[in-house]
């Protein structure tokens, strides 16, 4: 194995942070993955796999392990379903576009979501009325202190709004080697209900939409308001939207009666960060290279060598703001490296 030393992390995170890793490896088996977890020389290590839910504001003084595994199988099939295992390192949208080639439905709303197979079940990833909970089956995972493959059904996973156990109890102990997911082979189940789809299948005159169609609407939909990471350096939303309590929500809705919002249930409301970083006039601000995206102020933007202290910083200040001109906290859905 080849281990390097003072490597750039710039093209291993979506944000295009130039920090650097003090050690790094590229690990693409499983046995060179429990070989590297054994490596004594190297106490401290750091998992990076698609690199597109994290802001790294320092140096990794570790052992970077760049998860690159490879593969897609078919573990069963029937007339309906199938169940497909994907490794880790495969590339998200690259294995939606492979499963809408095979006519498999589940993950068309998916589409164009950066980032790997293996990290989308610990944000369980979602979009436009679908998350990676719909279609997820299990995942095999690696533990970092004994290398043994443990699987994680369903429930273990503990999903929940962009959150999993991946994000709590087992964070920092797992690596993820492999997704299976279970899509259909027809009869496939169509989430249209989302107003951005609907508006963009009407524009499109589509009236009976198949799979293909809606992945064609999730893409002209994100293309038109989320920026491209290979052109402007993000990791797409980076608040979570804050759910918040009937009480504090009808007296939010009072004082601010144009207020975008979702029912979650009759107890939980939730409203949508970008809405109120927009009121706050954060959108399109620029802060040396720095920024907070033009179209969609939900997303933080690296215009070319801002440092991730930097992204840091901006986003305090928005907290702050949005704390004290409507009571309400929101909290980062990317994951901080201190
Ligand atoms: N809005 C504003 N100003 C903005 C952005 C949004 O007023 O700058 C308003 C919109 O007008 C709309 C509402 O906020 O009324 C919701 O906006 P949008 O549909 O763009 O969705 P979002 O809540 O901002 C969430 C996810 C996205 C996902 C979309 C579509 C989170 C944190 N983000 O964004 O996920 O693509 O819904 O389902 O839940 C991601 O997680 O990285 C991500 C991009």
């Amino acid at each position: 194995m080849n281990i390097e030393e003072n490597i750039s992390l710039k093209d291993y995170n979506t944000f295009g942070i130039d920090a650097k890793a003090r050690f790094f490896v590229e690990t693409t088996g499983l046995a060179q993955l429990q070989k590297v977890l054994e490596l004594k020389a190297y106490p401290k290590k750091f998992i990076i796999s698609g690199g597109s839910n994290m802001l790294l504001t320092t140096d990794i003084d570790a052992l970077v392990m760049h998860i690159n595994l490879k593969g897609i199988s078919v573990v069963e099939e029937s007339e309906d379903a199938v169940e497909i295992k994907a490794m880790a390192g495969e590339n998200w949208h690259e294995f939606v576009m492979w499963s809408l080639e095979q006519g498999y439905g589940g993950l068309e709303n998916l589409s164009l979501i950066p980032g790997n197979i293996g990290t989308a079940p610990i944000q369980n990833i979602g979009a436009y009325g679908v998350e990676l909970k719909d279609v997820f089956v299990s995942c095999a995972a690696m533990d970092v202190e004994t290398g043994e493959l443990v699987s994680f059904d369903k429930d273990t996973c503990n999903f929940g709004y962009r959150d999993s156990i991946f994000k709590n109890e087992a964070k920092n102990k797992y690596i993820i080697t492999s997704v299976n997911l279970r899509l259909t082979k027809n009869n496939h189940i169509l989430h249209t209900g989302y107003g951005a789809i609907e508006e963009e299948l009407k524009k499109n005159e589509i009236i009976y939409p198949t799979i293909r169609d809606i992945s064609n609407a999730v893409i002209a939909i994100r293309k038109s308001k989320l920026p491209d990471p290979k052109e402007l350096g993000n990791s797409g939303s980076f608040f979570k939207n804050p759910i918040i309590s009937k009480k504090a929500f009808d007296k939010f809705i009072k004082a601010n009666p144009t207020a975008p919002f979702y029912e979650v249930d009759a107890k939980n409301y939730k409203i949508p960060a970008g809405w109120l970083i927009e009121q706050c006039g954060f959108k399109g601000k620029r802060f040396g290279d720095a920024g907070v995206h033009e179209k969609q102020a939900l997303v933080l933007v690296n215009y070319g060598s801002a440092t991730g202290k930097e992204i840091l910083d901006l986003a305090v200040k928005i907290k702050e703001e949005v704390r004290n001109r409507f009571g309400i906290k929101i909290k980062a859905e990317v994951n901080i490296i201190k």
